[in-house]
């Protein structure tokens, strides 16, 4: 076996989740290596510049993570064109997405629905392969369309195109998110790739961690998306090895940060901006409470059980609750929260669930795993409506 303290970990670009703002706070919890930018679907006219708010950090702020920011294309004319933008703006590499399930995409020729013949998909890398500089791009794939049939073709041909790296989403676009990702193909292409690949799907916490690495030796790469969304933590659970601990009053601090730059990024964002050339992302806060308020003070923050923010940034942070709830002890798990009409209100409403409390476990809980597939389907039960679960991607 390699050696672990050689594995990476990295939050898996979201659409709709890993934007700037949310980067930002992201890295205040628990800092992975490098996050992915949600994809930026480029077409014969789009984009002519970056887009101002999309990846601001490039060359220009220091941050505790590296940022690979991701395009959709169905022409590999117009990836080239938006990679190079990023590579000018200071990007190591640009990552292709080759795995988006949703029809508007898989309808339009780009996302997963490249992966629907495998001489198609091969020429459309080996075409931007011989556009750009060597390793300046990467591609992310699921491991086939509606099924596993040309995943050994798809590997054989990428064998002598120059990624930068290759990440598998070890699901197929008819899987979308259910079922067990399969990390045996994802350490197959690993030891057959002369790059490095990185496995995506289904890391929940150090323990499910420990079982993958156990079945899974090569892998040395790892991204994760919904179990950093249920644990924002979990980048700091990887590292000291066991489930972290919160105050209440952190976990109320870091709630009202991540509203509080959502709001800038909205309404002031010359300020967001400003903060972060200061430096005041530059360190974690992690699980420290005094840190929290520094962050908070920096941030403008005053009482938050005051608050008010845009309906955005509202919206946002209960999407936040919404996944984080999953981790905390049960009686946190109460959907009548998303109801509160200001963050002032929704914030106390989670500080009077149990207001003597000094501390909160941040942990996976495996037995609500199916809320956070895409059919959400109880095991043994009708499909629950709940406001959780992927959005497509
Ligand atoms: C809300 C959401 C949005 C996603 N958006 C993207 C995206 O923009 N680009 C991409 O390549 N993958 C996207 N994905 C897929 C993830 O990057 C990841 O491959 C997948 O969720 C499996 O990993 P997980 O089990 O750790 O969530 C998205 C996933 C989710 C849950």
């Amino acid at each position: 076996m390699r050696d672990s303290a050689k594995v990476v970990f990295g939050l898996a670009p979201m659409e709709g989740v890993s934007d700037f703002p949310f980067r930002l706070w992201f890295s205040q919890c628990s800092a992975p290596a490098f996050m992915g930018t949600p994809f930026l679907r480029a077409t014969d006219s789009f984009p002519r510049m970056l887009p101002e708010d999309f990846a601001p950090e490039l060359n220009r702020y220091q941050l505790p993570y590296g940022l690979i920011p991701q395009v959709m294309a169905s022409r590999s004319e117009d990836f080239v064109r938006a990679a190079r933008l990023f590579l000018d703006a200071g990007a190591d590499f640009v990552d292709l997405n080759c795995g988006c399930p949703s029809p508007n995409p898989v309808s339009g020729g780009a996302g997963s629905s490249l992966l629907k013949k495998h001489e198609t998909f091969l020429s459309f890398v080996s075409a931007i392969a011989s556009a750009l500089p060597p390793e300046s791009f990467s591609v992310k794939m699921r491991t086939g369309f509606d099924d596993l049939n040309l995943f050994e073709k798809f590997v054989t041909g990428l064998k002598d195109i120059p990624l930068r790296q290759l990440t598998v989403h070890g699901r197929t676009r008819r899987d979308r998110y259910d079922g067990e990702a399969r990390w045996d193909l994802i350490e197959h292409a690993n030891t057959n790739l002369p790059y490095p690949v990185v496995a995506s799907g289904d890391v929940l916490s150090h323990k499910t961690w420990l079982t993958k690495k156990a079945q899974h030796p090569t892998i040395e790469r790892i991204i994760i998306g919904r179990g950093a969304l249920r644990n924002p933590w979990l980048f700091e659970e990887l590292r000291r090895g066991e489930a972290v601990t919160l105050s209440l009053r952190t976990l109320i601090l870091a709630l009202a940060s991540f509203a509080q730059i959502m709001e800038l990024s909205y309404n002031d964002k010359d300020r967001l901006h400003a903060l972060a050339l200061a430096g005041l992302f530059q360190s974690t806060c992690g699980t420290d409470e005094a840190k929290w308020e520094d962050l908070w003070r920096e941030l403008g923050g005053k009482d938050p059980f005051e608050m008010t923010v845009e309906r955005f940034a509202f919206g946002r942070t209960k999407m936040i609750w919404n996944s984080l709830r999953s981790a905390l002890p049960a009686i946190y798990f109460e959907p009548t929260l998303l109801r509160a009409k200001s963050l002032g209100e929704f914030l106390k409403a989670i500080h009077a669930i149990d207001p003597s409390r000094e501390e909160l476990q941040v942990e996976h809980n495996p037995d609500i795993d199916w809320l956070y597939s895409s059919s959400r389907k109880k095991p043994g039960a009708q499909t629950e409506d709940a406001e959780t679960g992927p959005s497509e991607d």
